[in-house]
């Protein structure tokens, strides 16, 4: 079956690279139809077997929706699952109505039933969809994809290419492990799968050609594992995070760090020899390197030298924070294993830690575990105001902190400065971290904040931040 070592050998002969499908519109009314619904489909070379999964419209990941700039995104849900479900914009700065986050911003939708999805695409850049009921599982057992919106002006690239990456718990019949809010991943690191997919397949090369220059635009939508990307023999350029531009850069290290729910785009420019292959390695768990995909150069050279013109990407409106007279608010993130968390207030009592794991909760923040998506704000925000949170990680775990409906600026990590202070809607927080975000609240209502580990989001870590 697909142990890992059998999933390596056979890297070499699996075929190249294909993009996920496309809805092409723009003058029809509907920008996309999204219907999830089961599906084995397949992730693993066939000899293995299929994979029953939960899919939109039949594919793993679902439709990339694109749409230009400015323009108005008009999707109708229609609802093929046994579950309730609902899609959330990750990243997307759009009203609160149109958030999907099921109890709070809309009523869940449930089987056989549609909702019309509809706002404009302020920000350019590369966002996802995925449900925002029962995430750990609809989310885990694939239901996603990517949303790009165009800039009107892009960089020259000879190829944009989506990776949407994600990994997978398969037993030996390639079927998904049924075990979503297993007590060890909810107290732990999260849902950690043992098989890694781009796009929907096994890890693939991508065939490229010297002087070629690629924008890859990578996703995160695995429930917990963080990929720390090293494309060896390249100087991938850094221009865009979670969907905002930031200044061209190396990656720190040379290692591209991409948390749960965090986009990065790149620009990489194919450097190398004609008929070379150059791997990319994931390294972000020290004991768990492995060949993630390989660039595999054609024997004919599309140009001898990279192409010199510009890559970086205009800003998008996102209001500017205005740091001297802002609000300053502590958040404390608690719990898990191996953490020093005593008890938290669990639907409004205090619980000593041994009774909150009895109810499923491992995690707090501000002294909250939370449950369910209807909460009392941690904090309510007037409108327009500048808010920095303080945030400290004191548990022994990483954890990608999300804020709905904003983009965030990472102002300072550990008492320095953040290199580029990027605009960000979900930032890793090492353990024990201290890392300070600003934002301007501009966009009313009730807005999740939440760790992007699924497991870690079902078991207390996560919470509503009001704009009134
Ligand atoms: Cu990607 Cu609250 O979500
Ligand atoms: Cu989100
Ligand atoms: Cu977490």
């Amino acid at each position: 079956m697909a142990t890992r070592r059998h999933i390596l050998k056979s890297l070499a002969t699996l075929p190249a690279l294909t993009v996920a499908p496309k809805f092409a519109f723009g003058t029809q009314n509907l920008s996309a139809v999204l219907r999830p619904f089961p599906k084995a489909v397949s992730l693993v070379p066939e000899q293995y077997g299929k994979t029953p999964v939960w899919c939109f419209n039949g594919s793993v990941p679902g439709p990339e929706i694109r749409v230009k700039q400015g323009e108005r995104v008009r999707v109708r849900l229609d609802n093929a699952l046994v579950q309730e479900t609902t899609v959330h914009w990750h990243g997307l700065r759009l009203p609160n109505n149109m958030d999907g986050v099921p109890h709070l911003t809309q009523k869940p939708v449930a089987p056989g039933q549609s909702f019309l999805y509809e706002f404009d695409a302020v920000d350019a850049g590369t966002f996802w969809y995925h449900p925002h009921q029962q995430s750990a599982e609809q989310v885990g057992r694939g239901l996603y994809g990517c949303l790009v919106v165009e800039e009107h002006e892009p960089p020259r690239v000879d190829r944009d290419v989506s990776w949407v990456l994600d990994d997978w718990r398969l037993n030996e019949a390639a079927h998904i492990v049924d075990d979503f809010g297993h007590f060890h991943d909810m107290s732990h690191g999260g849902r950690l799968g043992n098989t890694v997919t781009i796009n929907g397949f096994l890890q693939q090369s991508l065939k490229v050609r010297r002087g070629e220059r690629i924008r890859l635009r990578l996703v995160n939508t695995a429930n917990a594992r963080i990929f720390g990307l090293e494309f060896q023999g390249h100087e991938p350029k850094i221009i865009a995070i979670d969907g905002q531009p930031v200044r061209p850069h190396s990656p720190n290290n040379g290692r591209i760090t991409l948390a749960p729910a965090m986009r990065v785009d790149l620009i990489l420019d194919m450097t190398g020899e004609t008929g070379s292959a150059h791997p990319i390695i994931d390294s972000y768990y020290s004991r768990g390197t492995y060949q993630l995909s390989l660039l595999d150069y054609s024997e004919e050279a599309l140009r001898e030298n990279s192409l010199e013109s510009g890559i970086a990407l205009a800003p998008n409106p996102v209001p500017e924070p205005e740091l001297g007279g802002a609000r300053v608010i502590d958040v404390l993130f608690e719990g898990g294993a191996m953490g020093r968390m005593e008890g938290a207030k669990f639907k409004g009592e205090w619980l000593d830690i041994r009774t909150l794991v009895r109810n499923g909760a491992m995690w707090a923040i501000n002294g909250i575990a939370a449950t369910g998506h209807v909460l009392d704000p941690l904090f309510e925000l007037k409108r327009g105001e500048t808010c920095v949170l303080r945030m400290s990680n004191d548990t022994a775990w990483p954890h990608p902190i999300h804020l709905h409906g904003h983009s965030f600026r990472v102002l300072r990590r550990n008492g320095e400065d953040e290199p580029h202070q990027p605009l960000q809607d979900t930032v890793l927080m090492e353990s024990g971290d201290q890392v300070e975000i600003a934002f301007v609240a501009d966009n009313p209502g009730d807005w999740m904040f939440h760790c992007h580990v699924l497991e870690h989001q079902m078991s207390g870590m996560m919470g509503v931040v009001r704009v009134a």
